[in-house]
């Protein structure tokens, strides 16, 4: 399989290279909940591989053409461009509040997107694998998806309905289109997709994604249509002006443009060549298709190399507090939450660890209002909040506000937290790389736990009132900062700010710009003898509402 490539990048000054992408979102809906999802997962992945010492370029942006765009400009009066400008500071400022570190914001509205679309069309036309005919067939305008007879068929069957034919994936209706096209030969990649999910088992992540996606592939591929006449709103094909590029053949190919693909210089091939391809895509599981199949056949009809990994996470569902059941959210059923809501309720750190360490990514996960406040109060309020305004508390009114003085032994004498710790960082980033995130939080709070218990096994109070037990003292306060500085290092890809406020208090400001987790992670490396802030509450106790 000569046109399969997976082999990673090269990197900048010696670090290896790290690209990942969220999907680029529709410019029609406000960010919402699940598209912050996405971005937070992503924002995490991007913090703590920067934290490992990647090179780690973290793409998002807005998918901005396509039929649902101009429908959408015209009924609220405004030309599409104008639509979309008016519909992008919203995402922009989310992401900010959101504290999302990426590091670029693509558009395909942009001038790099139409010269990179521009040269797809030379390149595909050159391949062979494009073919001018006419689709006939059903189209789900806001999902921009075509369905065959067959599928849409099978769904009313499922359905009972009878009547007006609805989208097989999302439920609303569907419409007839009948018009001059240029077709993608996607029939012709039924083996070679399936030989690449056989080599590459992990391209799918989890595991479990692959299943839907291989039969799927096994059931056979049609040709897809990959241009539309009968709207405007999209880029030109190059050869035959009547003609606008479907918007998913346009929007995917935004992972490339945003590292040179079509532009001009060596600058943009320099570019290309370090960072092409992608480690991972993250989608949610609505779009796997498009990501597993399309794509990847896209690219080998482009001759290019494929992504290493589509990372595909489950949908957020909202937990009906009488059922215990998980329900789409929506905002005709009353029950969507919008992000603000959550933003005032736990606060931007306390947003990014709910959804990041109480919902598994992989699947499915019912959240709800409750639940946050639970979470809230046990992990954030009373345990490493807590733990972090005990132990300062302690150092400065036992040690005249400063940490305890340096001792060169103390990190090698034995303590129950440094048995915890050593390893730590090990265990924890082996659940980080696989996006287990939950399971990595379980890590770090095992850490916490052990050193909330351990305040009350040592009980500092009491041997701070036996002056020939000072020494003891001394080491109890060193364990429980030792503890907290390499937590918060472990912390901060969920929780940035926090991290560095806890740091800060400790002394320890400029800690978190470092770029080898590993080491700084090692026990016995706390600066003794620097003053410490005890600051305001991290994370008030939220009161049970009710
Ligand atoms: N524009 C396309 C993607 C093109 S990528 C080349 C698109 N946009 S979208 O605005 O509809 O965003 C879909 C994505 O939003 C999902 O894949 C997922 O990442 C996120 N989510 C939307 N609703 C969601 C939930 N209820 N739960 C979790 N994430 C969900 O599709």
């Amino acid at each position: 399989m000569a046109d399969i490539t997976l082999t990673g990048p090269g990197g900048c000054n010696g670090r290896p290279s790290f690209y990942i992408t969220t999907p680029i979102y529709y410019v029609n809906a406000k960010p919402h909940l699940g598209t912050a999802y996405t971005t937070v997962l992503c924002d995490v992945q991007a913090r703590y591989r920067r934290a490992k010492g990647f090179d780690v370029k973290f793409l998002t942006g807005m998918d901005e053409h396509g039929q649902k765009v101009e429908e959408a400009a015209r009924e609220h009066g405004m030309g599409p461009k104008e639509w979309c400008d008016s519909q992008v500071p919203a995402f922009e400022e989310l992401w900010r509040t959101l504290e999302i570190s990426n590091d670029d914001f693509i558009r395909t509205t942009e001038p790099r997107q139409l010269r990179a679309v521009s040269y797809l069309w030379e390149r595909m036309r050159e391949s062979g694998y494009i073919y001018k005919g006419s689709y006939d067939g059903w189209y789900c305008v806001p999902d921009e998806t075509y369905f065959t007879e067959n599928q849409v068929h099978k769904a009313d069957e499922e359905r009972h309905s009878e009547g007006q034919h609805l989208c097989p994936d999302c439920g609303r209706p569907l419409t007839r289109v009948q018009e001059e096209s240029w077709f993608f030969r996607l029939s012709a990649f039924q083996d070679r997709l399936l030989g690449l999910y056989e080599e590459h088992p992990d391209f799918v992540m989890p595991s479990f994604r692959m299943h839907e996606v291989k039969s799927f592939v096994e059931g056979g591929l049609q040709d897809l249509s990959v241009s539309r006449t009968s709207f405007d709103w999209g880029i030109r094909l190059p050869f035959d002006e009547g003609h606008v590029t479907y918007v998913w053949f346009d929007a995917l190919l935004n992972y490339m443009t945003a590292v040179g693909y079509g532009q001009p210089g060596e600058g943009a091939a320099a570019e290309l060549a370090r960072r092409w391809p992608a480690q991972y895509h993250v989608v949610g599981k609505d779009i796997i298709r498009f990501h597993c199949v399309i794509w990847p056949a896209m690219l080998m009809a482009m001759g290019e190399a494929l992504p290493e990994h589509v990372f595909a996470h489950g949908f957020l569902m909202v937990r009906n507090d009488e059922t215990g059941q998980g329900e789409k959210m929506s905002k005709s059923r009353g029950n969507a939450i919008a992000p603000q809501e959550v933003i005032d309720l736990l606060g931007v750190e306390g947003y990014r660890y709910y959804f990041m360490c109480d919902v598994i990514p992989g699947e499915d996960g019912a959240i709800s209002l409750s639940r946050m406040e639970q979470v809230y109060n046990a992990d954030l309020a009373n345990s490493w909040g807590n733990l972090v305004s005990r132990a300062l508390n302690m150092s400065s009114k036992y040690f005249g506000g400063m940490t305890p003085a340096d001792d060169p032994t103390w990190a090698s004498r034995q303590s129950p937290l440094r048995d915890i710790a050593c390893g730590i960082e090990a265990r924890y980033s082996e659940h980080m790389e696989s996006f287990e995130y939950v399971a990595a939080k379980d890590v770090i709070m095992e850490l916490v736990h052990a050193a909330n218990h351990y305040v009350e096994d040592s009980a500092p109070w009491t041997l701070a009132k036996d002056p020939s037990r000072s020494g003891e003292l001394a080491d109890v306060i060193r364990n429980l900062l030792e503890s907290i500085r390499i937590s918060a290092h472990l912390l901060a890809p969920f929780m940035p700010q926090t991290s560095v406020e806890v740091l800060r208090r400790m002394g320890a400001t400029g800690e978190l710009d470092c770029d080898d987790l590993a080491t700084a992670c090692e026990w016995g490396q706390l600066a003794g003898g620097v003053e410490v802030t005890k600051g305001d509450a991290l994370f008030p106790r939220l009161a049970a509402k009710g």
